[in-house]
Formats: structure tokens, C-alpha cells, sequence
């Protein structure tokens, strides 16, 4: 383990500053007529800056989705009565900070709760030595006590420089084989709860890539798109707004096709469901946790 004055864990709390600031004033516009598309932008301006730059797009999910949702590039969806899940994530220098919040515009106030609840029992169970089933243990029991169903079959997870997803994962259900957490380790964990039946589908649709091995690429928009990729995201997930290439859409289905990108499916509850989220990002420490993305 690394001291953890490191420089990397000053750039995850730096990472982590910003995303606090710009969760809060991006949940702040969150209502009902406000457009998806001019929030998530605003939040990814306003993550750069702030001297971040945002680790992923911006995920708006409503209702029944639960994650990868982001706005298109000609977008026109609004807010409704409806339930609002914004997942945000900063790095700086390829150090992540990862958060979400959920909005509740739908009148269910108890299943937001419920899964913010559930994440501060989490994060209190939290140091050096507990095992991940244990974390689990808590996020179950305190959504399973307001009488919903965590979503089981999404995780949190390490944060690895330029990986949003590292091992362990933090399930969101008591598991018997969890991993152990050591000081100094960097996790995201977010509970998710739902009324519905606790696991999540792959919808159809695809707005969230990233990079999976590198190739050389004939058609020309796709290999514009592939050097930003590999300049700017690296193996980071990007949006396909963010790229700047003419006929982005198609650069991307021949990338995908090729192997050198795979998308990530929206996914969903059963349509009617609702489901909340909250996720901090924390450094682990001997004796419990320093949370980077509380606010301040
Ligand atoms: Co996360």
C-alpha cells in the first residue's frame, strides 16, 4: 500500500471535490421541464472548469432505468413526475471520483431514502479488513427494511487509474465469498433500490462506449473517432456526443462491429418499476473511510 499522501490520492480528492460541487448545483436544476440534455452538458462544462474532467457521461436515469442513460446529440427529452437518477464521475490525471443522487420528482420520497439510507450504513461499516459481503449485508437489510428490493445484479466497484470499474465489487446483497478491503484502497459503492423484482435487463438502447483494444480502422470518420478515443478517453466510457468526427453514429457501429469499442446497454427494471441510487466514492483507511465526494 501507498501512504496515503500519495499524489494519486490528492488527485482523487481533488476529483472528488469537484464532482461533490457539481452533483449538488446539477441536482439543484433537476425539475420537472428542464432538459436532460442541457444538464448533463452543463455538469460536464462545469466539471472542466472546475480542473476535472468528467470520468464518464453524465447518466440520467428514469423511472425504470437504473444505469448508462445519457442524453443523444439532438436530444429533446425533458423532466416529468418522475424519478431521477444522476450518476456523475470526475478524474483528474486518470484519478476517479464517482457519485450519484437520486431526484425524486415522482412522488416515491421513501425509495430514495431507502437507498441513501442504505449507503450510510454502508460507508459506516467501512475499513481496513471488512469483507465486501458485509457491506452487502447492510445495503440489503436497510432496503429490505423500507420493504424494497436492492438491485443484486449492479455492483459498486475499485476505481483504477483510467478504469471506472476495477475489482472488488461492492455487491448490494450479503454474500458468503467477498473480497477484503485494504487501507488504501478506492471504491465507489451504490445502492440501488427498487419496487420492482431487484434485477436489472440490457434495454436496446446505446448512447455510452468505451475502448477495448486498439486497431487500425479504414473508414475515415472511424478513425478520427478512434484517435480521440485513444487520446482523450482512453478506457474511459465517452458518449457519442462527445465525439467530434461527421457521422459519429456510424463511425461508431463499425468500431463496435470491428471489437474496438463496445457499447453499454441501458439498463432496466421492468417497465412500471421505479428505481433509486446513491453512490460515494471512498479511500479506505485503518480505522474506516474518508469519503471524497461528501459535500462541503
Ligand atoms: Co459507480
Amino acid at each position: 500500500m501507498s501512504a496515503l499522501d500519495d499524489e494519486k490520492y490528492e488527485k482523487h480528492r481533488e476529483a472528488g471535490e469537484i464532482l461533490a460541487e457539481v452533483r449538488d448545483e446539477a441536482a439543484e436544476k433537476v425539475e420537472v421541464g428542464a432538459s436532460h440534455l442541457e444538464i448533463a452538458e452543463w455538469a460536464e462544462d462545469r466539471i472542466r472548469e472546475l480542473g476535472g474532467e468528467p470520468a464518464f457521461p453524465v447518466n440520467i436515469s428514469i423511472d425504470e432505468e437504473a444505469a448508462h442513460a445519457t442524453p443523444s446529440v439532438d436530444d429533446e427529452s425533458t423532466f416529468g413526475e418522475e424519478m431521477v437518477n444522476l450518476d456523475i464521475g470526475v478524474h483528474v490525471d486518470g484519478w476517479l471520483a464517482d457519485t450519484a443522487v437520486t431526484v425524486d420528482l415522482s412522488g416515491n420520497p421513501e425509495l430514495a431514502e431507502a437507498s441513501e439510507q442504505a449507503l450510510e450504513a454502508a460507508l459506516d461499516v467501512v475499513e481496513a479488513g471488512v469483507s465486501t459481503g458485509d457491506i452487502g449485508a447492510e445495503v440489503e437489510d436497510v432496503i429490505e427494511g423500507y420493504g424494497f428490493n436492492p438491485v443484486v445484479n449492479l455492483t459498486g466497484h475499485g476505481l483504477g487509474h483510467w478504469e471506472q470499474h476495477t475489482s472488488p465489487n461492492i455487491p448490494n446483497r450479503a454474500v458468503s465469498q467477498g473480497a477484503t478491503l485494504e487501507a488504501g484502497d478506492v471504491v465507489a459503492i451504490e445502492p440501488f433500490a427498487t419496487d420492482g423484482s431487484g434485477k436489472v435487463k440490457e434495454g436496446s438502447e446505446e448512447e455510452i462506449y468505451a475502448l477495448e483494444r486498439e486497431a487500425s480502422v479504414r473508414n475515415r470518420q472511424a478513425r478520427q473517432a478512434l484517435e480521440q478515443i485513444v487520446d482523450e478517453f482512453k478506457t474511459l466510457p465517452f458518449a457519442t456526443r462527445w465525439l467530434e468526427t461527421s457521422r459519429a453514429e456510424m463511425a461508431l457501429r463499425r468500431l463496435e462491429q470491428n471489437g474496438v469499442v463496445h457499447g453499454y446497454p441501458v439498463l432496466k427494471e421492468q417497465e412500471g418499476y421505479l428505481v433509486s441510487q446513491k453512490e460515494h466514492t471512498v479511500i479506505v483507511t485503518e480505522d474506516g473511510c474518508e469519503v471524497t465526494t461528501r459535500s462541503r
